[in-house]
């Protein structure tokens, strides 16, 4: 198998699986429960905490454990706009990941104002829209995202984040696909609240953190029990959450190594470098200089993109596109269509998004395949 779609999950590295393993057997205890089995528990979640804090770069009373990217999208902007009905707008961008975009829209219903700021073609954030938007008093918080989920444009989050603090907007960032690959530092930034999901840096799923800066008005919208300092009912998730500290603590390490980074750029621009000579008409989705370094997002003109996944898949190579298929007929995704990229295009965008797991066979494996899978499909299935 040849796995190229870490943007949706990643593997789970062998060390998260053995953190997690005596909290799944012997020490079942629950974090609430003062005997030693329960405060065995309590300890391990505590370090785990330690870990998640250092790798959004804040302290260890700012992060709520979540059931992940979701959850903690939800919270922070249910939170804040419970604890600020004097305001009715949020800020945020047209490229978001469904987490904000549909939570936004059931508040949308309840009567706030949602201001969608636009992106170009190449999918950056209108600075200047931004900056009239934030002039408006009525503005509760903004939600704009660090990295896109399908592009892997990366928004400028400091100058985003110093807007903000000029205009007193509450900052929320959904850092759900920068964690591990970019340096969070939020305690060196005017961020007021940052989602992170375990899943999306080697770690188990169904865990995740919010991380709320001290002094934010926001409320909890969980309630129920004392946990995570009266800010989310329900007895932990102990072996997530230490998975979520293992995998968080590795994902630092490799952070601060550069040679990772280069590893990945040389395979991403490898695998660009292959298919655009050999395939014609292909084009590159998004800013190519300010990407994340794993993603690749590529149209190939008048193809679906459904049609080129199920080939990859016969020859087990796993990748993923944006489009959906609803009530039968195969729709764009809202991120390539917010960016303007024409119909024919994204119709035919899949989304390849490597690790370092991945090797330059494997690359060179998949440039080959597809160059004879488009060839393929477009004497067979073209689309006009
Ligand atoms: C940008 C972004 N935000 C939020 C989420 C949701 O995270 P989770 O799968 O942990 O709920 C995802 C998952 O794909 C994501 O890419």
């Amino acid at each position: 198998m040849i796995y190229l779609d870490n943007n949706a999950t990643t593997a789970m590295a062998p060390a998260v699986f053995d953190a997690m393993e005596p909290y799944l057997r012997e020490s079942y205890g629950n974090p609430s429960s003062t005997h030693p089995l329960g405060q065995h528990a309590r300890q391990a979640m505590e370090e785990a905490r330690y870990s998640v804090a250092n790798l959004v770069g804040c302290h260890t009373s700012e992060i709520i454990f979540t059931s992940g990217g979701t959850e903690a999208d939800n919270a922070a902007i249910c939170g804040v706009l419970l604890s600020r009905p004097d305001k009715h707008t949020v800020i945020t961008s047209s490229v978001e990941h469904s987490a904000v975009r549909e939570t936004l829209h059931v508040w949308s219903k309840r009567g706030i104002r949602v201001i969608e700021i636009p992106v170009d073609l190449g999918g950056h954030l209108d600075m200047n829209r931004l900056a009239d938007a934030m002039g408006d008093p009525d503005i509760a918080l903004a939600s704009i995202m660090w990295a896109n989920n399908e592009t892997g444009v990366l928004f400028d989050i400091p100058q985003i984040a110093a807007l903000c603090r000029d205009h007193r907007v509450p900052l929320h960032v959904d850092a759900v696909q920068a964690a591990g690959k970019v340096t969070l530092a939020v305690s060196r930034l005017p961020i007021d609240l940052l989602s992170i999901s375990a899943h999306k840096f080697h770690g188990p799923k169904g865990v995740g953190a919010l991380y709320v800066r001290r002094n934010t008005r926001w409320m909890p919208t969980i309630t129920g029990g004392p946990q995570e300092r009266d800010r989310r009912g329900g007895t932990e998730n102990v072996p997530g959450i230490v998975g979520m500290g293992k995998a968080a603590q590795l994902a630092l390490e490799k952070l601060q190594n550069p040679a990772n980074d280069q590893y990945l750029r040389q395979l991403r621009d490898m695998l660009e470098a292959r298919i655009l000579s050999t395939i014609p008409d292909t084009h590159i989705n998004g800013d190519r200089a300010c990407r994340l370094t794993n993603t690749s997002n590529i149209g190939f003109t008048s193809i679906e993109a459904e049609a080129i996944l199920l080939l990859l898949a016969q020859h087990d190579i796993y990748a993923s596109a944006g489009a959906a298929c609803s009530s039968g007929s195969l729709e764009p995704s809202p991120v390539l269509r917010a960016m303007d990229i024409p119909d024919r295009i994204a119709h035919g965008s899949v989304r390849f998004s490597l690790s370092t797991a991945n090797t330059r066979a494997e690359i060179t494996t998949v440039a080959t395949q597809l160059s004879d899978i488009i060839s393929t499909l477009r004497e067979t299935l073209p689309v006009v």
